[in-house]
């Protein structure tokens, strides 16, 4: 692993942020304190509820943690779109007995405010996601001891990562739970996204900076072959969705390896920019004609996944997933990152034993 991350964290492992009330302190406690690098997602979150949350896991753990922030999205949404799927999605509201949410509510989520209270209670670790940041704001966290991790999904992306003077480049793969980190929403491009292990080796071609591989790792062997392709540590998040600490809804955690959700698709239905998901009714039903428009079809359909959640019915929750969902184990999260290590030190010794032969 590169110095830059074993200084701060042991084992190669990340996990990874997750907005919607995931990746909640106690989940970040658990992993920090087990050697991995826990985060916390401020994507959502009001400045004030981020810093509440950083107060928090502070309180529960002294080790090294991250700050997960999404880029305010330029404005390219067609809002004829947007009213025309609030009409496709009318019946959605009666049946659960809600209203439509307001599109647009908090556009840029409060990227500057947040910002602000990072570097005026610096965390180890900021993660940007949507974009690249601007160089001054990387600097700025640099003169606050802050290092900055940046997604890209091409290698072309992680040039521009390194361009801005970032630490670290996540490389997100096409299998990924969740957000497509994409730093711009091209919809002629939907569906061409690259596999990790391609995507690892064509960034390892491309950068300096070191590299934290994320999409559809569920086992020590994978991060071990993440490693081999180039990558200093692996981010999971599906495999941390189903810890016991995490903040998923009950449903979330039991699809994830419910025979009844047997694939994931990269969808707009939720949010309006691609993220994958297990593949249910609301997904089906509005995924082929969900407009490109973030944030505000997540802002639209927000009601409608909270009275889904209420109902109990998981037909109507996004239940972000990546490919790997079957594998997931449901273990206290300091326990999974222990059994990701053991798996990881033994593949790496049947790799050397492998080399040697
Ligand atoms: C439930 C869920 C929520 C996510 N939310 C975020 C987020 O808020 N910020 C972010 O940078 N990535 C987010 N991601 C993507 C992860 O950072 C990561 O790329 C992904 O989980 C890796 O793929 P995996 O889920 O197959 O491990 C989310 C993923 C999941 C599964």
């Amino acid at each position: 692993m590169s110095s830059v991350l074993t200084d701060l964290f042991p084992h190669p492992i990340v996990q990874a942020p997750m907005a919607g009330g995931v990746s909640v302190p106690q989940l970040a406690a658990a992993v920090s304190d087990a050697g991995g690098l826990g985060f916390l997602a401020a994507g959502y979150k009001t400045a004030d509820g981020m810093y509440q949350e950083i107060k928090q896991l502070r309180g529960l753990t002294s080790r090294p943690f991250g700050v997960n922030l999404f880029l305010p999205q330029p404005e390219t949404a067609d809002p004829a779109a947007v009213d025309v799927y609030a009409h496709q999605l009318a019946g959605e509201a009666s049946w659960y007995e809600t209203e439509l949410g307001d599109p647009e509510s908090c556009g840029d989520d409060g990227y500057d405010a947040k910002l602000a209270v990072l570097l005026d209670n610096p965390v180890p670790v900021v993660s940007f996601h949507f974009g690249v940041p601007a160089r001054e704001v990387i600097d700025s966290l640099h003169r606050v001891g802050t290092l900055a991790f940046v997604t890209a999904t091409t290698a072309e992306e992680a040039r521009a990562v390194e361009r801005v003077g970032a630490d670290v480049v996540i490389a997100q793969g096409v299998e990924a739970g969740g957000h497509q980190g994409t730093h711009r929403d091209v919809p002629e491009t939907d569906g061409s996204g690259i596999g990790l292990l391609s995507l690892v080796a064509q960034v390892r071609e491309s950068v300096g900076i070191p590299i934290v591989a994320a999409g559809g790792i569920m086992r020590g062997g994978q991060i071990a072959a993440v490693c081999a392709a180039g990558a200093s540590a692996a981010q999971l998040g599906t495999a941390f969705v189903a810890a016991h600490e995490s903040g998923a809804h009950a449903l979330h955690k039991q699809a994830l390896t419910n025979p009844l959700f047997a694939r994931t698709e990269l969808t707009r239905a939720f949010t309006g920019r691609p993220a994958r998901a297990l593949v249910n009714r609301f997904l089906r039903e509005h995924g082929p004609y969900a407009p490109a428009a973030y944030p505000e079809v997540h802002h639209l359909t927000a009601p409608l996944r909270k009275a889904a959640a209420k109902a109990g019915d998981a037909q109507g929750l996004a239940l972000w997933a990546g490919q790997g969902h079957r594998m997931a184990r449901e273990l206290p999260a300091g326990q999974l990152v222990e059994v990701l290590a053991a798996e990881l030190a033994a593949a790496r010794t049947a790799l050397s034993a492998g080399g040697a032969r």
